[in-house]
C-alpha cells in the first residue's frame, strides 16, 4: 500500500519505517527541514533502539521516503497517517494546531479517496474537527480513522511490530477494510485489533496513560509512606504484585514519572473531563503527586549538607525520561537540576544518549561529563535520575575513589541496600530505609 505519515518524531518516524518494514511503501512528511535532509542522507534523527536497522535497509529497499511537502508526501497515497505534535495548551488541554492545520492543508490538495488515520494522542471529537476541517471545500470522498499509538520509546520498534493490541475507531467499513489489511502483518501472534467508534478509540488512549500514571503515582505515595512508617516498598511491591489483579509491572516506586506523554495526557483527560463538567479528582491528586515527587531527593540531599548545598558539586547519572531514549520532555533529572542550581550546587550531569539535548536547553548552566565515571570526580554527593543498565553494577571502588564522599542519592532504587552499607556509603533511595534504621 502506498502510505503518507505527516510528522516525522518519535511516533512518525518509528510508523513509518514499521509499515515500510511489512512491504509498503513510504513517505513521511516533516516541515523541519533538518531533520527531513539527515533522515534523506540515511542518518537517524532519534535514538531508538533496532531503528537503524530498518531504516538503513528499508530506505536502501526504496521503500522509505522522505520530504518536506504535504503534497508531494500525499501524492497517491492510499493512507495518510498523522504523527503531529498535541502539546498542553495554556488551559492543560491538547493543542489541535498542528492537526488542525495540516487537516486545512489536506482540503486544497486531495485528488482521491484515503482514509486519514489519526495517530496522535487527541480529545474525543478530533476525529469529528479533522473531517469538518477537511470536508469544508472538498468534493473527494475520505475517511477519518482514530489509531491512537500505544508504543513506548525505548521499546517503540518492538511495541510497534508487536503491539499488545491494535485500536482502530472508525465506523466507515471500507475505511475498517483498509486499516485491517494494514495491520493484520503485525498481530499474527493473534493479538487483538480492536474495532471501535472513533470517540471511544480517542478516549482509550487517554485512559490508558491516566490508569498507568496512577499506578506509578499510587506506588510513589505507597513509597513515602514506607519511608515514614518503617516499611520497605520493594517487599510491599512484591507483596501486591504477585496478585494478579494488580500484576507486578508499573509498581516501581521513583521520582515521578515524566516524558512527552503522561503528563500532557493527564493533563489533557483532566481539562476533558471539566469541560464536560466531571470533576476527574484522582487525575488532579496525580499530577499534584507527581510534581512533589520529582523533588523527592532534594530535601534528603539538602538535610545531609545541613541544608546549604551552596557550592557543593552535586554529579547527576541519567537525564533522559527513562532508559533508553534520548527524550528529556519533563525529565525529573530537568526539575533536579533546576532545584540545584538555585540552591547555589554545581551540577556535572552524565547520560549515555540525551546529553545533546540537554545541552541545547542549558548550554553552560551545567557541566557534561564525556563518561560515566568522570561525573564522579570530586562530588561531594551522586544523584541517580534514570534506571539506564550500565548504572545498575558500578565498579563502587572506583566511585569511592573519585567521589569526594560516598553519598548517593538513588531516585531509582538501583542498589542492594545491605551492599551499599557493607560498602560504606551514605546511600538513599526512595521507601527503603538503610540497613541501620531497621534495628531502630
Ligand atoms: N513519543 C511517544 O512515545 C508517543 C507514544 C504514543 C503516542 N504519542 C503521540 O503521538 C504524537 C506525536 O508524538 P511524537 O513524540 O512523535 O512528537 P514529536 O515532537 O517527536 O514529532 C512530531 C513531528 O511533527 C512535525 N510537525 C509539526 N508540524 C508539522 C506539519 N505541519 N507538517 C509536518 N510535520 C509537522 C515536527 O517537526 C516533529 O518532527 C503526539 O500526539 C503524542 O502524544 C507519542
Amino acid at each position: 500500500m502506498k502510505i503518507a505519515v505527516i510528522g516525522t518524531g518519535y511516533v512518525g518516524l518509528v510508523t513509518g519505517t514499521c509499515f515500510a518494514e511489512t512491504g509498503n511503501s513510504v513517505t513521511c512528511v516533516d516541515i523541519d527541514k533538518a531533520k527531513i535532509e539527515k533522515l534523506k542522507s540515511g542518518k537517524l534523527t532519534i535514538y531508538e533502539p533496532g531503528l537503524e536497522k530498518l531504516f538503513t535497509r528499508n530506505q536502501k529497499e526504496g521503500r522509505l521516503h522522505f520530504t518536506t511537502s504535504l503534497e508531494e508526501g500525499i501524492a497517491a497515497a492510499q493512507v495518510i497517517f498523522l504523527a503531529l505534535p498535541t502539546p498542553p495548551g495554556e488551559d492543560g488541554s491538547a493543542d489541535l494546531k498542528y492537526i488542525l492545520g495540516v487537516a486545512d492543508d489536506l482540503e486544497k490538495i486531495l485528488k482521491s479517496y484515503v482514509v486519514i488515520i489519526d495517530k496522535s494522542t487527541v480529545p474525543v471529537g478530533t476525529a469529528e474537527k479533522v473531517h469538518a476541517a477537511i470536508a469544508k471545500n472538498t468534493a473527494i470522498g475520505f475517511d477519518v480513522v482514530s489509531n491512537p499509538e500505544f508504543l513506548r520509546e525505548g521499546v517503540a520498534v518492538d511495541d510497534f511490530m508487536k503491539p499488545d493490541r491494535v485500536i482502530i475507531g472508525t465506523t466507515s467499513e471500507k475505511a475498517k477494510k483498509i486499516v485491517n489489511d494494514l495491520y493484520v502483518p503485525f498481530v499474527r501472534q493473534g493479538n487483538p485489533i480492536i474495532y471501535m467508534d472513533e470517540r471511544s478509540a480517542e478516549l482509550t488512549k487517554y485512559a490508558a496513560n491516566s490508569f498507568l500514571a496512577t499506578k506509578i503515582t499510587f506506588m510513589n505515595e505507597i513509597a513515602q509512606l514506607c519511608e515514614l512508617l518503617g516499611a520497605d516498598v520493594d517487599m510491599v511491591r512484591k507483596g501486591i504484585g504477585s496478585d494478579d489483579r494488580i500484576g507486578k509491572r508499573f509498581l516501581f516506586p521513583g521520582i515521578g514519572y515524566g516524558g512527552s506523554c503522561f503528563p500532557k495526557d493527564v493533563q489533557a483527560l483532566a481539562k476533558s473531563s471539566a469541560d464536560a463538567n466531571y470533576n476527574f479528582r484522582i487525575l488532579d491528586a496525580v499530577m499534584e503527586v507527581n510534581e512533589k515527587q520529582k523533588m523527592h531527593l532534594i530535601p534528603k540531599l539538602k538535610a545531609y549538607f545541613n541544608n546549604d548545598i551552596r557550592g557543593k558539586k552535586i554529579a547527576l547519572w541519567g537525564l533522559a525520561f527513562k532508559p533508553n531514549t534520548d527524550d528529556i520532555r519533563e525529565a525529573p533529572a530537568l526539575s533536579i537540576i533546576r532545584e540545584l542550581l538555585a540552591a547555589g550546587a554545581v551540577v556535572t550531569a552524565y547520560d549515555p544518549e540525551a546529553m545533546d539535548n540537554v545541552k541545547s536547553l542549558l548550554a553552560d548552566k551545567i557541566v557534561f561529563a564525556e563518561r560515566q565515571y568522570d561525573a564522579l570526580v570530586d562530588a561531594d554527593a551522586l544523584i541517580i535520575a534514570t534506571e539506564w543498565s550500565e548504572f545498575r553494577t558500578p565498579d563502587f571502588t572506583h566511585m569511592a575513589a573519585l567521589l569526594k564522599n560516598k553519598v548517593i542519592f538513588d531516585g531509582r532504587n538501583l542498589f542492594d541496600l545491605v551492599k551499599m552499607e557493607e560498602l560504606g556509603y551514605h546511600y538513599e533511595s526512595v521507601g527503603r530505609r538503610p540497613i541501620t534504621q531497621i534495628n531502630d
